[in-house]
């Protein structure tokens, strides 16, 4: 097979179609009533809850019988909010995914760093009516749920990661900075971090195994994948964003991502790895308060009426 497959399809019929065998999965899937991708076999916009968790549990099955025995299952979602009440998604997802025979392992949560992320309006509220009973959360978490085809676990094929990254791994709440404006070509394909389907593949596929992502958007997972020295293949239901995912892809070289920082026991360079996170950290923070400062510039007059002096 060539490093990289895209099927321009749904998702709820891969298995007709994905022929390859399948290491690993993963994907962040359209949300539920949210964004309209304007093609007429999508999930999500324009379905009630019911249907949309049926056309979600309709894809795992998909996913299931593609899948290498033994092998795993990485699905990135968040709670939905809606004027029914919140939606814990993530609760039907794994129900539906156990009805379909998959084993639920386990789940970590996706800490986005304060100042990382948008301002929510309900939020917003509860800050111009600092009552109890008016309490609302700005949501800076979603969650990474981990499932397995089978019970069987394999003798390791690969050498071991160093001590930073296993000990960092060991926790299951990991920070990561969410991708707030995606560049204009990518414009509603809300494309998760790389560091999510990156930290993913290390821990779930050895060199050269490929990977599957059914909501392949723009393609985040499949450029991650030939960086790591992985094959994978893309389901994506939009001809426009395959066309994004191979202009993405196009000048990727396969196995070129540095991983030495995660192999190496050379303490230097893996102090030097924190060190980089850290300040990378930082400056993102830095630039987001920078942004929300302008922004406070040029709406002084209308947030002062609001009584909502953030930065004096
Ligand atoms: C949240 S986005 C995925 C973003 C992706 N993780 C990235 O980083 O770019 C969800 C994607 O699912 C696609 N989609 C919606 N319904 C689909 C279906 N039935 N089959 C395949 N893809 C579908 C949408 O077009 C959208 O690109």
């Amino acid at each position: 097979m060539t490093k990289t497959k895209i099927y321009n399809d749904d998702s709820r019929q891969l298995s007709k179609f994905v022929k390859e065998k399948i290491d690993f999965i993963v994907f962040s899937p359209p949300y539920w009533n949210l964004r309209d991708y304007k093609e007429k076999n999508q999930i999500g916009k324009f379905q009630s809850y019911e249907e949309y968790i049926d056309s979600m549990k309709d894809t795992f099955a998909e996913c299931y019988k593609v899948l290498s025995e033994g092998r795993f299952m990485a699905i990135n979602i968040g709670t939905v909010v809606s004027n029914e009440g919140m939606k814990f998604v993530c609760g039907d997802f794994v129900k539906a995914c156990e009805e379909v025979n998959f084993i639920f392992r386990k789940d970590i949560i996706w800490h986005k760093p304060k100042g990382t992320t948008k301002w929510q309006r309900g939020a917003t509220q509860f800050t111009q009516n600092p009552y109890p009973l008016f309490y609302n959360t700005n949501i800076n978490h979603e969650f990474i749920l981990i499932f397995q085809k089978g019970n069987t676990n394999e003798k390791n094929k690969s050498k071991p990661f160093n001590k930073v990254f296993t000990r960092n791994m060991a926790y299951s709440v990991w920070d990561i900075i969410p991708i707030n404006s995606p560049k204009l070509d990518e414009k509603h394909v809300a494309p998760f971090p790389e560091e999510i389907p990156r930290r993913l593949i290390q821990l779930y596929t050895n060199k050269n195994e490929t990977v599957l992502d059914p909501f392949a958007g723009s393609g985040t997972t499949n450029k991650v994948a030939i960086e790591l020295g992985r094959k994978s293949v893309a389901v994506e239901i939009s001809k426009k964003y395959c066309n994004l995912i191979k202009k993405k892809i196009k000048n990727i070289k396969f196995n070129s991502y540095d991983q030495t920082d995660i192999y190496s026991k050379n303490i230097e360079l893996e102090i030097k790895r924190v060190t980089d996170q850290i300040k990378k950290s930082q400056q993102d923070v830095k630039k987001n308060q920078l942004k929300l400062k302008k922004f406070y510039e040029k709406n002084k007059k209308k947030i002062k009426k609001k009584q909502l002096n953030l930065f004096d």
